[in-house]
């Protein structure tokens, strides 16, 4: 039966959702969709350049023209292609861990992989600025969950001296390296923590992989193919034994389609291409320390945040420089903790000691 003109969606209908939108562009926190041709990007995370890489191009397009384009299927009812198997197993060795799974994304991973873990009694401490996949996980699962201040193992300990006891079972939530933030996880402390407080430990390596060892003492590494590996998709790593749990309870890894065969090939060349790269990772460093000394930044890593008074001064230097032929985000709540906001360069292999020179000279004549 047709809707009545009652029942018709209206304009008046979507008011709810035009009043929010508003409401973002008032707080400068609106997002919309750019087209960057011809820019400069300091926005992309593929650190090392590989999703242009030769080989990497060159292994998709074999794989496309085997496999064809999608995998037509969830991985559990599409068992007949071995490529899949084979990036587990490399992967695996890379992340020096027993056993590893694919997932269509590091977001779809980290969204439901804590839910998968957690009984009632299953308790999460997680760093603050965990990333957002992770604390939907957390919250959405029936754990008890617990944010330590970030980067701080002492506000960690504290909650783990009142808390642990509360639950069997308890997992410590942290990254390598903070997307946003740039900043480095404690993870030498955190592992002590681990062990004194008998935990277990989940570390997202979503931005070092492929650029750093992995960390040995956790009991399952997460992260994503999106940034140096220059792909798409996301993995966890551990022991066989949580492998083969979280490939039987994931709703994130039973219910969805496979990552096309095409990037998996891809991927696999990548991850083998990884030993050779150090001509890479070294001008990765180079250029990261180029951006931070022009800029006045203190030392670190690949992250480069240049802190902003407000969301509205970071938009308005991003758009400034994207009229100036450079893509550098606009980092704004929620993304980043209120009065966090910040312009993000994100470095690569492939940046040239003059487009940073550049870039940096257009940012300090935007802000005089
Ligand atoms: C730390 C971290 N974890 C997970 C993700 C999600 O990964 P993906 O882009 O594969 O969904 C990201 C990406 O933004 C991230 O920065």
């Amino acid at each position: 039966m047709p809707l009545s003109p009652k029942q018709k969606p209206s304009s008046q209908n979507y008011e709810r959702f035009s009043q929010a939108l508003e409401e973002q562009k008032q707080q400068h926190l609106y997002r919309e969709l750019v087209h960057s041709e011809k820019k400069v990007l300091f926005s992309s995370n593929d650190y090392l350049g590989l999703s242009q890489h030769p080989k990497v191009v060159s292994a998709a397009i074999e794989a496309l023209k085997q496999w064809g384009f999608g995998s037509g299927s969830a991985r559990t009812l599409s068992t007949h292609l071995p490529v899949y198997l084979a990036l587990e197993k490399a992967l695996a060795h890379t992340l020096q861990k027993e056993k590893a799974l694919l997932f269509s994304s590091g977001y779809q991973l980290n969204s439901t992989l804590l839910k998968t873990l957690a009984k009632d009694d299953t308790l999460f401490f997680l760093d603050k600025y965990c990333h957002r996949s992770l604390i939907e996980g957390a919250q959405n699962s029936p754990g008890k969950v617990f944010r330590f201040k970030h980067n701080d193992p002492n506000h960690l300990e504290e909650l783990l001296k009142k808390h642990r006891h509360e639950g069997k079972e308890a997992w410590i939530v942290t990254e390598s390296l903070f997307s946003m933030q740039g900043t480095r996880g404690s993870l030498e402390a955190i592992a002590k923590l681990k062990r004194e407080y008998e935990t277990f430990l989940i570390v997202d390596e979503a931005h070092t992989i492929g650029i750093e060892r992995s960390t040995s003492d956790a009991d399952l590494v997460v992260g994503g193919f999106g940034k140096a590996l220059g792909g798409f998709g996301g993995f966890v790593a551990g022991a066989e034994l949580l492998i083969d749990y979280i490939l039987n309870f994931s709703p994130g890894f039973l219910f969805t389609t496979a990552l096309p065969p095409a990037i998996v090939v891809a991927l696999h060349e990548a991850i083998q291409l990884l030993p050779h790269l150090d001509n890479q990772r070294n001008a990765l460093k180079n250029n990261t320390l180029l951006i931070r000394n022009l800029l006045n930044l203190p030392d670190g890593d690949h992250i480069v945040p240049y802190p902003v008074k407000s969301a509205e001064e970071a938009l308005f230097l991003s758009k400034r420089l994207r009229e100036l032929g450079f893509e550098v985000p606009a980092i704004r709540p929620p993304t980043v903790p209120p009065n966090g906001s910040l312009l993000r360069f994100s470095m690569t292999a492939l940046h040239t000691e003059s487009e940073i020179e550049k870039v940096s000279r257009a940012l300090k004549e935007s802000m005089s």
